[in-house]
């Protein structure tokens, strides 16, 4: 229902812009039909914007019930211009074509002129208003204004002289027009142009309504002395980590031309065990360009969360870099680079990292597997569950548990479904469900960047896990197809499943800051190039303000998705207990995240606790869309970095 109100209403808006200037151009124009009566075309122009204008302020109610976030901007701005702009047309700009005569019509007096002027332009404003924000839509009304006085002061010197229905014949008037319209989209291009250097130590401040200890994050300690404590000693897992370009055969035999951890993608699977002290030498054999690891949900120190340009330099070839942490949650987690993060990962860059409980048996019989769901985009983008793209069987005998660590490394949701077994979903993004209960069958929306496990006995028939494509089936002998999906099982809904439980905080807790950050999807520019913009309160990276916190801060923050794609919003180095959604507390299991994602018309409300200094990516995990500018930050008061990131540095995380 969103998807549909809110599309119709983008379309509606980017036709009734033509329509609109069509319109003014007919009145302005053409000869009034002879004898009497606005002119046909005129008749059915108008009747498409009030059409429009009506269909636009339908949609601005039935989004109501998502909230005023979602009404309000409609309402409150594209509504009244709208409501104007037809008025305009329908008091003032339509009885001027009843005029006798068949000569030109020009606007017989500057009245009529600007009334024309004001309709039009109303129409453009409250389309750039939705299409492209209200910056371009000052712009847009700026940009008329300047037009129409250009135009009326031309017509009253010439009054004289020939019909303004020459303006576009004259080619050098027409160049003149389409001078003017490139040099607009050039300008606004450069104006989106991003900083060749920017620091995160600088920039926009958000303080959430909490008070300024410190006032600022100038000055004050380094992210680089952020390494934990704890990290003494001889680690108990030491692993190397080599990015390296290497062909990756999929199942299917289709060979793909990668960047790999060690030659394989995924990369090794790292398993620790809670309270490890790990290190990970990460060496760079990359051709030409830097690599960084970003441990995604383990809420690392803020030296090893491996941020190019924010908690270090990205690596460079033939360089290397030492990560030191000790896991202390157990759970499902995956690490990948941060440098060029939107290409890198795509191309192969990423691995599981998993810890197990402190007490998990050293031996154990139970089926303990990584699925990672990955699309890679260069091969005609070919869906896969590790390597796998068809079919995949596996032998389990009946009676072994088995648990299943979904990993989705896309930016889009994938579905995966289970059926054949009862089975429980046991963990989200690495913390435990609390009694989560048995269910026939599941199919999964597993947001980008997020994971979730499932365990089961295995029965003595097939067992079939579904990626959107990539299937494995497990059976007793290991023979067994996936047959047919029938029926379909239901989608789960972690809002809804498993039981209540304390936490250490909730919707009523007193909170020291709040943040809200509304998302938009805008047509304009970024950083030079055109893009579809996905805002978070109208700015993109670096220009939205960071989030500033001091350390102990009971934080709430309102994701509100006012656009028509899903956001899986990673913040770093924290996890957010999901508090509700639109509107509706969660009422099953305390359900803690660190990547949500955020579905289109969809507003949830979640709470964190401010314990881990640093300054913190908080990004879509769409890392298109990161790339496109949805990047703000968390940073706590006193905390610095002395790392850069722009086109003059080597540093781009996203
Ligand atoms: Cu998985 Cu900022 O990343
Ligand atoms: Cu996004």
């Amino acid at each position: 229902m969103f998807l549909w109100v809110h599309y119709t209403d983008m379309v509606t808006a980017l036709l009734a812009m033509p329509i609109a200037v069509a319109a003014g151009w007919v009145v302005m124009h053409v000869p009034a039909s002879q004898g009497s009566g606005p002119s046909r075309v005129w008749r059915l122009l108008f009747g498409l914007l009030l059409g429009g204008a009506a269909l636009r302020v339908v949609a601005a109610l039935l989004l109501l019930p998502n909230g005023w976030d979602f009404a309000g901007p409609r309402l409150a701005f594209a509504g009244p211009a709208l409501v104007v702009a037809v008025t305009v047309f329908w008091l003032w700009v339509r009885p001027m074509l009843r005029s006798p005569g068949g000569k030109w019509r020009v606007a017989p007096w500057p009245g009529d002129y600007w009334a024309v002027a004001a309709a039009v332009g109303g129409v453009l404003v409250a389309s750039a208003a939705q299409l492209a924000g209200l910056r371009a839509a000052a712009m847009t009304g700026v940009g008329v204004m300047g037009a129409a006085a250009l135009g009326s002061a031309r017509r009253r010197t010439r009054k004289d002289r020939a019909p303004a229905g020459r303006w576009w014949r004259t080619p050098a008037k027409g160049a003149l027009g389409l001078a003017v319209a490139a040099a607009v989209l050039v300008a606004w291009s450069t104006a989106s142009q991003l900083p060749a250097r920017h620091s995160m130590a600088g920039g926009p401040v958000d303080i959430g309504g909490g008070s300024m200890i410190g006032h600022s994050h100038h000055g004050g300690a380094s992210v680089t002395t952020l390494t934990g404590t704890d990290t003494e000693g001889v680690p108990a897992r030491r692993f190397t980590l080599t990015a390296q370009a290497a062909m990756v055969e999929l199942d299917s035999g289709q060979r793909v031309e990668a960047w790999t951890f060690n030659g394989i993608a995924p990369g090794p699977q790292l398993r620790v065990r809670q309270g490890d002290l790990v290190e990970v030498t990460l060496v760079n054999r990359l051709p030409g360009v830097g690599v960084t690891l970003h441990w995604h949900g383990v809420d690392v120190p803020n030296a090893m969360d491996g941020v190019a340009g924010v908690t270090q330099d990205a690596v460079a070839p033939g360089s290397r870099f030492v990560y030191r942490f000790r896991a202390t949650q157990v759970g499902t987690y995956w690490y990948h680079s941060h440098e060029m993060s939107s290409i890198q990962v795509r191309r192969g860059l990423f691995g599981a990292f998993v810890v197990l409980p402190a007490d998990a048996p050293e031996q154990s019989d139970t089926v303990d597997e990584t699925a990672l769901r990955h699309t890679w985009v260069d091969e005609d983008g070919v869906a896969t569950l590790g390597v796998t793209t068809t079919v995949q069987r596996r032998q389990v005998p009946a009676g072994r548990q088995v648990r299943l660590r979904l990993v989705n490394t896309d930016g889009n949701p994938a579905t995966f479904t289970l059926t054949g077994a009862p089975l429980r979903v046991v963990a989200i993004d690495g913390t435990d469900v609390h009694e989560p209960n048995i269910l026939n069958g599941v199919r999964i929306l597993v947001g980008g960047g997020a994971r979730y496990d499932l365990a089961f006995t295995m029965p003595d028939q097939p067992v079939v896990l579904r990626a959107d494509g990539p299937t494995i089936v497990y059976s007793p002998d290991g023979n067994a197809g996936p047959g047919r999906e029938s029926p379909v099982p239901a989608v789960l809904d972690p809002a809804r499943y498993g039981t209540p439980a304390g936490t250490p905080f909730g919707a009523d807790s007193h909170f020291d800051r709040r943040f809200t950050l509304r998302v938009d999807e805008r047509l304009g520019f970024y950083d030079g190039r055109p893009a579809v913009r996905y805002t978070l309160n109208n700015r993109s990276f670096p220009d939205v303000p960071m989030l500033m916190v001091s350390p102990g801060d009971l934080v709430e923050v309102t994701y509100v998705n006012r656009s028509g794609q899903h956001h899986p919003m990673h913040l770093h180095g924290h996890h957010m207990l999901l508090l509700n959604r639109d509107g509706r507390p969660t009422t099953g299991s305390p359900w803690w995240v660190d990547t949500l994602d955020v579905g289109p018309g969809e507003t949830y409300r979640v709470a964190f606790r401010a314990d881990n200094p640093g300054i913190w990516m908080d990004h879509c995990h769409n890392l298109e869309h990161a790339a496109n500018g949805m990047i703000l930050h968390l940073a706590y008061t006193g905390i610095t970095t002395p790392f850069q990131t722009g086109h003059g540095t080597a540093n781009h995380p996203e």
